[in-house]
């Protein structure tokens, strides 16, 4: 799950002329989704936007992974149950799937994994697997839903996540207007976006954000050449295992729709996505960007931007008299 820092030089071709062919290039175009099984990812979509899974009733997985606002809440930490001042920022759920863990930290191996989590969060969505569980079974549609999906074998809460994930991984970004221009279509970015870029690549920003995520591919120290100065307590894999070499070591973002998803990094402290790469610069690479520069990169960052989750807002089914009631207030 958690790899050790790889400095992937070899992928810093900084002269490299404009408009190579894509597979040359540290950055792959995302794929469009392929959704084999319709059902279990219409069912996920609902149960994704079903806010009867918390104990208020009110919040949802979209309360804080707004899929109208690239797939994150805009806040600087969450807002949780009972008002809970969230520990750390919403992470997008665009292209999570692309990850090769999810959380900040890397703790879930999976999408599925992943999503057992918030609704059991006391901080989050405050509910129980079980009381999830009851909440579904008593209402009909869902019971002929899972049983359309998963057979006759009651709802059962590993299908609840089984489902959300399937789900989630339909939500790719593809259609970049990078994209676009790595396929062969020079007109879709700007030229100075295409100069951000070749920045991006020759500074070596690309060591860490590379794939077809733009990140997610490994763990990284947050402060390589300075430490980040942070109110936030987390400490990222090492709150996990313990180890003083894991300090500040966060899963790298996806850069896929950075233009959406502010305020960045792990505490959220920053909103505009000039600042960002102007920490990034100083306290990755050791290095101080020109505004111009800057400008260059927020410019080729903004080109990441793709599709956006397009489809019908999913009907929930009513709750049946044998619904057990949501406690928003206590
Ligand atoms: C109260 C706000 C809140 C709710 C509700 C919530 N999440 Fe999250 N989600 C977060 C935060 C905050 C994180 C980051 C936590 C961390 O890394 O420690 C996160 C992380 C994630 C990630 C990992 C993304 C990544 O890049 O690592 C996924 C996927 C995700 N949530 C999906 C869901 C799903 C599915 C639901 C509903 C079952 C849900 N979330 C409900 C706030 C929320
Ligand atoms: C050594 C690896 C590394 C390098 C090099 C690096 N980054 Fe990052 N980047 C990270 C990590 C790790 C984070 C998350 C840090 C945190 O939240 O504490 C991050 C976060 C970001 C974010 C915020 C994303 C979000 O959603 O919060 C942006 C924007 C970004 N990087 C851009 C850049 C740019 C531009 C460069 C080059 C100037 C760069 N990065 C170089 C590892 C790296």
């Amino acid at each position: 799950m958690y790899r050790p820092l790889m400095l992937m030089f070899g992928l810093m071709l900084g002269g490299e002329a404009w408009g190579a062919a894509a597979a040359n290039e540290p950055i792959l175009p995302v794929q469009p989704a392929k959704i084999t099984d319709a059902d279990k990812v219409e069912l996920g979509k609902q149960l994704f936007f079903d806010p009867r899974l918390s104990k208020s009733g009110f919040i949802s997985c979209n309360s804080c992974h707004n899929l109208s606002m690239g797939g994150s809440d805009n806040l600087p930490t969450s807002i949780g149950h009972n008002w809970h001042q969230g520990p750390i920022n919403s992470p997008t759920v665009l292209n999570s799937s692309m990850s090769v863990a999810q959380f900040w930290d890397g703790r879930a191996a999976t999408l599925q994994e992943q999503a057992g989590g918030p609704i059991a969060n006391p901080g989050e969505m405050g509910f129980t697997h079980d009381l999830a569980v009851d909440v579904l079974r008593s209402i009909p549609q869902y019971q002929a839903s899972f049983k359309k999906v998963y057979g006759d074998g009651g709802i059962k809460f590993d299908d609840v996540t089984n489902a959300i994930a399937a789900f989630e991984e339909t939500l790719v970004t593809p259609n970049a207007p990078f994209d676009r221009w790595l396929l062969g279509d020079k007109k879709a970015i700007s030229a100075t976006a295409a100069q951000g870029y070749q920045l991006f690549k020759s500074i070596g920003c690309v060591a860490c954000h590379n794939g077809e995520a733009v990140g997610g591919s490994t763990f990284q120290k947050m402060g390589m050449v300075e430490p980040y100065a942070t109110q936030n307590p987390a400490q990222g894999v090492a709150g996990l295992t313990g180890k003083d070499q894991d300090r500040m070591m966060f899963k790298v973002p996806t850069l896929r729709n950075v233009a959406l998803t502010y305020p960045y990094f792990h505490d959220g402290a920053y909103w505009n996505l000039s600042e960002a790469v102007d920490v990034m610069a100083r306290l990755q690479l050791g290095r101080k960007l020109s505004t111009d520069e800057v400008g260059q990169i927020v410019a080729f960052l903004d080109t990441l931007t793709g599709d956006q989750p397009d489809f019908k807002l999913p009907a929930l089914p009513p709750s049946s008299a044998k619904t057990p009631h949501p406690t928003p207030f206590n």
